[in-house]
């Protein structure tokens, strides 16, 4: 197996596809632990999966395989640098769709035999709970909150390799739960920023559940709300534009008051583990970050607390490489490096010993 670096700035390929981006950048880790992009580059596949409402495996999969070389040559290109600069290589091994997992992984392996270099299997949500280190020079332990399409966690960051789950969701994750409301309400896909921009339009006064709210475990819930929305829908059928705009209105009020309050609970809870002299930041990452209402809801809880709200950039709030490469490098500083036998996995908790949260279906 490739040898793993002493102490020294490292330069990490990093390649992610276990969604609908094909992505490639390069991070340089200092010794210092500072990290510095080199190069992020990111096609979304999203006018292929568009006309479905949602991402096909087999199609996304097949798109990984067409773009990823030669977005790989032009990270390359773009930070001037050559093969025998670079220290390692990361992939995406999970969680994700498997069929785009693999392309990822197997080229990250391919390029790890025929180079000689250390392969790094990184889990996708280790990326982004790792990104304030690359972005803000983030210290451990923080509080994650982690909102995308596909998941929905609050997770304590204690260290690389080191979490601890607080709240999942039972159901749907929070972008998939906004991507519901807008199909519903025939609104465009990715349907969170058509919600939220149909929201500003709209009066939030159509009364919707807030599921699990004051609950003492910080998970979530959120079909429940996607149910209720549908029967006001129905409710004022046919719509006008002033309805969806109410209902979008009504529909993002109440999932950023249970979010707020869920985030609330876990960061009690993360003063009750850690204790009170522990550093107190609240991480906001996925795609739903980009969410201005939840945004600013997110601040007010976080003062509330004293925690300092760490919002990642946007690009780097979605999925990337960037933040893989970067997982990456932080393992390989360590030494964390893995087998070429290594799997690709469809499923992979970042805390295996989280208690299963009582009625989590598949997402959790
Ligand atoms: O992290 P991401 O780009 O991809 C993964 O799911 O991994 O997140 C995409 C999700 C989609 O469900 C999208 O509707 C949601 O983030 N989203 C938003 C907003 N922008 C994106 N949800 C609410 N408000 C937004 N402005
Ligand atoms: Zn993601």
């Amino acid at each position: 197996m490739a040898t793993v670096p002493e102490k020294r700035d490292l330069v990490v390929l990093g390649i992610e596809t276990s969604c609908d981006e094909t992505a490639a950048a390069l991070v340089r880790r200092e010794a210092s632990g500072k990290g510095v992009l080199l190069a992020n580059l990111v096609r979304s596949q999203l006018a292929l999966h568009a006309e479905f409402g949602g991402v096909v495996p087999e199609i996304a999969a097949r798109a990984h395989v067409e773009l990823l070389d030669r977005l790989i040559a032009e990270a390359l290109s773009e930070s001037r640098l050559g093969w025998e600069e670079i220290d390692g290589v990361a992939a995406t091994a999970g969680p994700g769709l498997i069929g785009g997992l693999i392309v990822g992984v197997t080229t990250a392996k391919a390029i790890a035999l025929a180079r000689g270099l250390p392969f790094i299997a990184v889990n996708h949500l280790e990326a982004h709970a790792l990104t304030p280190g690359l972005t803000h020079g983030l210290r451990f332990p923080y509080l994650l909150l982690l909102v995308s399409g596909g998941h929905t966690q609050l997770l304590i960051v204690k260290d690389v390799g080191s979490y601890t789950r607080l709240g999942t969701t039972l159901d749907d994750a929070l972008g998939e739960a906004f991507d519901k409301a807008a199909k519903l309400l025939g609104l465009s896909y990715p349907g969170g920023p058509a919600v939220e921009e149909c929201a500003k339009r709209g009066r939030a006064t159509i009364a919707l559940p807030r599921p699990m709210l004051g609950r003492s475990e910080p998970h979530f819930s959120l079909a429940g709300l996607k149910t209720a929305l549908r029967h006001e829908a129905m409710k004022r059928e046919p719509l006008g534009k002033q309805d969806v705009a109410d209902l979008c209105a009504s529909f993002q009020e109440a999932a950023v008051d249970v979010v707020s309050d869920r985030t609330g609970r876990a960061m009690e809870l993360y003063v009750d583990a850690l204790g009170p002299d522990a550093q107190k930041a609240l991480v906001v990452a996925g795609g739903v970050a980009a969410n201005q209402r939840l945004r600013a809801a997110l601040a007010g809880a976080a003062a509330e607390q004293g925690f300092a709200l760490i919002l990642p950039p946007a690009e780097l709030c979605t999925d990337n490489a960037a933040m893989v490469a970067w997982a990456g490098a932080e393992r390989l500083a360590r030494g964390l490096v893995d087998d070429l036998a290594a799997p690709s996995r469809a499923r992979w908790p970042l805390d295996p010993d989280a208690a299963p949260a009582i009625g989590a279906g598949v997402k959790a």
